[in-house]
């Protein structure tokens, strides 16, 4: 099994560029069904999770190719199968978000209930919910899901969610963009993934307004052609960043970033006395010599705080003096690096979805395990700060989100080694 050493120490600094955004590029690979026609999409991160959609797409009958760094093209005019196997549907969740491109395109798709990131319930009621508004016929089994087109076609609505779910946002807009009619999604998520994907569309020839709000608009066309794209970078990659600075008091110019995507965690750290500033080539994060204060964080929907970054800020807070109280309302199960980071010295209590951190400790080396990919990487940065030589398992959580995730802590100071044994 492999495993990271991490040995602490220095603060980090010098200089590390956020690869494409692993949580934009997923819905690309997936809209690239609909056109039938070959798509490019520009910097895409070389990770686990993109080898999974890639092999979803493949196994439909697609060609998916790297032709170069980070480039990725797709050409699904050959579709065979509008089914998605519980094999490659149980190595990631997203992949229920071939769900709506086939649907728009093909009338038809089975996916198998899709696995992932053990965070929570994380039921995909939504999804089903948005499918059955524009008259697909639904069934939802056990283990799969199957739908169905009607003669017609699938007609535009309006879709309000119950929550803003980022995945139902996306695979109901997917749909939607070859219905009949116009849609609107209401309550929709607001997340720079959700513009991403609805900018790709758009290429394509979609019409669709509103991304980036709670309202979509999406008036459906007769048919998509084949288009290029770059994807965004990645924000939470480049919040671990900050983090990274942050946790080992060091200073670190975090290159290729979207500095809006960040704010609410720029706002955090800043409270915190953190500095945070706009540089010519990026985001630049100073933590060196610094009195750092507590702060309290709260998990929203974007453009609130995200869920994503709760568990490495948790890291952070526990070495910060003062106590935190720490309240994730996205997941119900998002708190399972607490235990591990306790055994690494933190002191951390948790009261259902709050945690309430007493700070400025000490940290120290362990054996722990990461449980999911951000608890990963809070780990990986709690043992860059504390005494002695971590030992972290269950990296594959890591290597499906963070692209050359050695590589680029190594290049800013870290001592860590990846061991299989
Ligand atoms: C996306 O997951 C991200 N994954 C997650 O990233 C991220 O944590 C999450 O959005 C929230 O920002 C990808 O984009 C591939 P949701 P998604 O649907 O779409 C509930 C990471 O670490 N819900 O917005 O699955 C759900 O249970 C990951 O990179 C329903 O109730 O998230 C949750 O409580 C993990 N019914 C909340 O909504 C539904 O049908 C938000 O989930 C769908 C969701």
């Amino acid at each position: 099994m492999a495993k990271f050493l991490i040995q602490s120490g220095k603060p980090l600094s010098g200089e590390v560029e956020v690869s494409g955004a692993k949580n934009a590029v997923l819905p690309l690979m997936a809209a690239a069904i609909l056109p039938g026609e070959k798509c490019k999409i520009r910097d895409v991160p070389d990770l686990l999770d993109v080898g999974v959609m890639k092999d979803i797409l493949t196994s439909f009958g697609g060609t998916v190719e790297w032709i170069g760094d980070g480039k990725l093209e797709i050409d699904m005019e050959n579709l065979t199968c509008k089914e998605a196997s519980y094999e490659l549907v149980s190595r990631m969740r997203a992949s229920i978000l071939v769900m709506g491109p086939l649907l728009a395109r093909e009338g038809y798709a089975k996916v198998y209930m899709p696995g992932g990131c053990t965070i929570g319930a994380r039921p995909i009621d939504l999804h089903i919910k948005g499918f059955e508004a524009l008259g697909a016929k639904v069934a939802a089994e056990d283990n799969y899901i199957e739908a169905y087109v009607p003669e017609g076609g699938l007609v535009g609505d309006s879709v309000y969610l119950d929550s803003p779910s980022v995945g139902a946002t996306e695979n109901i807009m997917m749909a939607a963009v070859l219905a009949n009619g116009t849609t609107y999604i209401e309550n929709a998520a607001e997340e720079p993934e959700i513009v991403d994907l609805a900018n790709f569309l758009n290429r394509m020839g979609a019409r669709i307004k509103g991304a980036g709000t709670d309202t979509i608009k999406i008036e459906g066309v007769k048919e998509l052609h084949g288009t290029a794209h770059t994807v965004i970078p990645d924000r939470i990659e480049t919040a671990t960043f900050m983090l990274a600075a942050a946790i080992t008091r060091g200073e670190i110019l975090i290159k290729n970033v979207v500095p809006d995507h960040v704010k609410p965690i720029t706002a955090k750290l800043k409270e915190c006395g953190v500095t945070v500033e706009l540089a010519d080539e990026g985001l630049y994060v100073n933590a060196m010599d610094k009195k750092l204060v507590a702060t309290d964080i709260k998990t929203l929907p974007y453009p609130g705080f995200p869920t994503d970054i709760q568990s490495p800020f948790m890291s952070f807070l526990a070495t910060v003096e003062g106590a935190s109280t720490v309240i994730e309302t996205v997941f119900e199960n998002r708190f399972m690096h607490v235990a591990e980071l306790n055994r690494m010295g933190a002191n951390i209590k948790t009261e259902g979805s709050k945690a309430l951190v007493s700070g400025g400790k000490t940290l120290e080396s362990a054996r722990v395990v990461a449980t999911d990919l951000r608890a990963g990487a809070a780990l990986v940065l709690a043992a860059l700060s504390a005494k002695g030589t971590t030992e972290l398992s269950e990296i594959y959580h890591i290597e499906r989100g963070y692209e050359r995730f050695i590589e680029k802590f190594r290049s800013i100071g870290a001592n860590i080694l990846r061991t299989e044994d």
